[in-house]
Parts: C-alpha cells; structure tokens; sequence
C-alpha cells in the first residue's frame, strides 16, 4: 500500500544537493515539509545552504518574500551527514549523478533503512525509471520525479510510475507535487518521458537548416521569436543549455528510441562539442558572449531595387492574404492566371520548395519567389529564393514585401522555409508522443508549455495552424527529401482527415 503522502508532517530526504537537489529541497521547504539533505561530497550540502539563502535574500530584497517566510523556509531545511539519517523519511527523491549503477545502489541502501511504504523517487532525465528501480526488493514503491531547472522557478514535475510502480503510488505523487506547489503532468517510462522527447524537434531541425545552408542561426532564432512568437530562437536555448548537456540528450533519445529518424541528431553538434563550443557556458557557441556582438552578414545578399508597380501572385493558399497586403502596400497583384510580363512572381508553398512550386505551376523559375504565408504570422516575412532566381527579381521582391510593413528575412530554397518546418516538426513529434500514449493529450500540451516554455503546446499548435496544413507541410517535405524523419504520424494524418482537434482522443 502506497504511503498517505498528505500527512502533515512529512519528511523528505533529498540526495545529493547540486543544481537539482538544492532546488527541490528548497521547494520541499517552502511547502512546509521537513526537508533533510544529504550529499557524499564533503561540504556540498553547505554550499547548496548558502546558494539557497542567497536566492531567497534575493526575494526578500525584491518584495517577493518577507524574511519571516524566509527563515521558515530556512528552518525547515536539515543537512544530514550520513545517509542513515534518512531512516525515518516519508519519501526520498534522489539527484545524484545520472548513472545508473550508482541510482540503482543508491536505492537498495535506501530500500535497507527506510521504512518499507517509504517512497523512493528518481530526478533521472534520461535513465528509465523501471530500469532505476529494478534492483529494489519492493519496486512498487518507487517512481520518477522529474523536475526541471531551476526547481524553485519550474512549475512542471513529471510523474513517471515505472513498469512495476504500484498505481496508487503515482496517484499519491500526484497530490505530493500539488501539495509542493508544482503542476504534475503523469507520464509513461519512455526515453525523455514527455518534455525531453517533445524538444526533439525544436533545436535538431534548426540544425539541420542551419547545416544545409538555408538561414543562419541568428536568422533562425530570429524568425521563430518574430514570427512565430517563441521566447527564445533554437540557437540561443542550445546555447543557454549547452551543447554537451543538449547534444547528449539528442543521442540518447536518438539510440534509445533505436535510430528514430525523427530525433536523429546533428553531426554538426558532435565537432562543436569536440571543440568546446557549448554555448554560454564556455562563452561561444552559435553566438560570441565573450565581446561585442559583431554585425553579421545575411545569408543571402540582396541588392536594392525599387519596388516594382505590379507583381502575379499564385491563386493557392496564402496566395489572396499575400495578393492582399502588397495590393495594399500599393504593388499593384494579379491573382492567378497567366503571369504575363509581372517582373516578380509570387508563390506561397505549403512544404514544397520555391523550385517546385516554380516547375508545378509552370513559371519562369528566374522571376520566381516565394513568401511564407503558413499561420498568417505578421511580425516578421520569410522570402525564399530558388537557385534562379534572378539579383533583380529578388531586390523587388524584397522591396515589395518590407512595404507591407513587416522586417523579412531572406533564405535559401527549402521545402517548408523555415518557421513551416520547425513547426511542423514540432506538432508531428507532440502527435507521436500521443500516439505513444506516454501521456494525455492535454497534458503533453501543459508539459511542453510549462516544461519548454514554448507559447503553445504542440497539439494546440497543430489546432492553430490546422492539422490538414501541418499535414500538408509534412507531406510535401516527405515527398521532396524522400527522409523518412518527416512522415507524419498517424495520430495527426487520422484526425487531419477527419478535420478535427489533435487533442481529440482516440
Ligand atoms: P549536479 O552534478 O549539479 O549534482 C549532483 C550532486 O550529487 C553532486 O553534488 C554530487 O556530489 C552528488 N552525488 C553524486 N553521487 C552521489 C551519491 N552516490 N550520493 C549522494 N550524492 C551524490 O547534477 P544535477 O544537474 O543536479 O543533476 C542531478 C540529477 O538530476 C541527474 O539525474 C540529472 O539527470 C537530473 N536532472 C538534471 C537537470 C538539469 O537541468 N541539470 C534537469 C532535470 C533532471
């Protein structure tokens, strides 16, 4: 029988007391609860101490806490030197070292002094909390919790119940991470449970549009904050996480999931690893912290050119919005029909490349660009040239799209652009991991809000954009790269047929 973890009194041991541990005890603390620390590595426990009073000085100083909050929290903060002072503990939630030997006997000595209902629960990001447990005498009573960096800020723990957890026991974690005022979000024991699979899509694809050339990581991350409303571009959250930290991740999913083409990692990342280019840490990664940001030059030049007095643009999706706003910024469009003598020809890809869509509708690929017009994002415009187009044609192109008043960026030719394919590639990997069942649809999208912070979750995301043109976006990548990393899922091509919400159960 799972332990009451709704006592009033609990006591929780949290080992090992880094930049997890520290963060969960003081969480623990803050809620009330009895929080013992302990730690092998001589005076860490007291340097965790001090980090922590010195955040919570920082809150007092800011308003946000008084010091009488703050000395409660302290005093209910136990630094222990020996792990048998653990004896007596309701629930422990280990943070030690992510390696498994040393968690699984980290938890048999637990397993000896605890009582037999105390709760054992794992921090382990990317071991398996089944594997973590399987050397217990009573696996039942063990569990993940996952917490994310840095604990006291991070709303989201995930509940993993391992494959012998007992079921009442996650049910009882549950309550426990609402009673230490987190949000709980229940997942499977699966590679990177929720949060760690759903990122899979975010920085590997901007990878690979940074390797094949398309746009640069600052044109990147600024498309996706401008345009698609990210608070953070790929390239700066690899370089806030670190490249050895999110390059590791990539490769365990990766393995762990036995090459899943859609998690596959980037070579790229492997030599900057190597070379020690991990981001803010090492004060170089895809961008210079070391000095003054130095101006960089666009991926694509574009030489100046008036903006032209008319252009044809493509009677497809996006195609009237697009007709619309240059009408308005006074480029006088034709819609549809034969481009005549237009000097620029618009067309608005769904998945496909400017080259194809050039081809298809039987254009002259030399006056030929195309604009991304996927979820109608207004802050910023991705035009795309195909290996033709013509210096002329895209300094009028560009002339005419910056009268609509938005910034654009210019990239190179890609099925997608750029903003379509890390968006796509985000709601197909938040459709696998509900096909997976690893968690309820709903609380993927809380997860990956909470957990990743991105603006929407991936199936809100997906119902936003509209499953049949993240289908589309898919499907027209697939057909060009012929990669298998981008076949949607079944999940989302079903309810894209059926024109309904990815969030709609099976
Ligand atoms: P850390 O290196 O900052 O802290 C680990 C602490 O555990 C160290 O103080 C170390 O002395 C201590 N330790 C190592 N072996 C021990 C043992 N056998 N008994 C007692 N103490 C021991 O590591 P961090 O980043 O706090 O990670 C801890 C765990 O949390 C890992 O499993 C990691 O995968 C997981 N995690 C880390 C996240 C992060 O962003 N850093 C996020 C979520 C989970």
């Amino acid at each position: 029988m799972a332990r009451d973890l709704s006592a009033p009194d609990l006591t929780v041991t949290v080992i090992g007391t880094g930049t997890m541990g520290r963060g969960i005890a003081q969480v623990c603390a803050q809620a009330g609860l009895n929080a013992l620390m302990f730690d092998t590595r001589e005076g860490a426990v007291a340097e965790a101490l001090d980090l922590i009073n010195k955040g919570l000085d920082g809150q007092v100083a800011k308003g946000r806490m008084t010091d009488e909050a703050k000395q409660d929290v302290i005093a209910h903060l136990k630094p222990i030197g020996s792990l048998d002072e653990a004896a007596g503990s309701d629930v422990v939630i280990e943070a030690i070292v992510e390696k498994l030997e040393v968690k699984r006997e980290l938890f048999r000595a637990l397993e000896k002094l605890v009582a037999p209902d105390a709760v054992l629960a794992t921090n382990t990001s990317s071991l398996s909390v089944t594997e973590v447990a399987a050397g217990c005498d009573k696996p039942e009573r063990a569990a993940g919790l996952h917490f994310f960096n840095p604990p006291p800020v991070m709303k989201l723990v995930e509940v993993i119940g391992g494959l012998n957890t007992e079921s009442a026991l996650v049910e009882a974690l549950v309550g426990f991470v609402k009673r230490i005022k987190k949000h709980p979000v229940v997942a499977t024991d699966t590679p990177g449970f929720v949060v760690n699979h759903a990122g899979r899509a975010y920085g590997p694809e901007a990878l690979r549009i940074m390797a094949q050339g398309i746009a640069s990581p600052r044109e990147v991350d600024i498309l996706m904050k401008e345009a698609a409303g990210f608070r953070m571009g790929p390239f700066e959250l690899l370089d806030l996480v670190g490249g050895d930290v999110t390059h590791a991740v990539m490769v365990s999913i990766f393995n762990q999931y036995f090459n899943e083409p859609m998690y596959q990692p980037s070579a790229e990342m492997t030599v900057r690893v190597a070379g020690g280019l991990l981001g803010r840490k090492s004060k170089r990664g895809f961008y210079d912290y070391a000095g003054p940001t130095a101006g960089e030059a666009p991926s694509v030049p574009v030489i100046k050119m008036p903006k032209p007095a008319s252009a044809w643009v493509a009677d497809e999706e996006g195609g009237a919005a697009l007709a619309e706003l240059l009408d308005a910024a006074g480029v006088k469009t034709q819609l549809g029909g034969a481009p005549a003598s237009h000097p620029v020809c618009f067309v608005t890809p769904l998945g496909e490349d400017c080259s194809g869509a050039a081809v298809r509708l039987k254009l002259d690929p030399s006056k030929t660009v195309a604009v991304d017009m996927f979820g109608g994002f207004p802050g910023r415009r991705t035009l795309m040239k195909n290996p033709l187009t013509a210096p002329e044609t895209l300094g009028a192109a560009h002339a005419a799209l910056a009268a609509t008043n938005a910034p654009v960026t210019v990239i190179k030719d890609s099925p997608g652009f750029v903003v379509q394919r890390l968006l796509a590639m985000i709601v197909n990997i938040g459709t696998r991991i509900a096909e997976l069942r690893i968690a309820a649809p709903a609380d993927i999208d809380t997860a990956v809000e909470l957990g990743l912070n991105y603006p929407k979750g991936p199936l809100a995301f997906g119902d936003a954009l509209g499953p049949a043109r993240v289908l589309a976006v898919l499907d027209g990548m697939d057909a060009i790269t012929h990669d298998p990393k981008y076949r949607a899922t079944t999940w989302l091509r079903r309810r894209a047929r059926l024109g309904v919400s990815l969030l709609t159960p099976d």
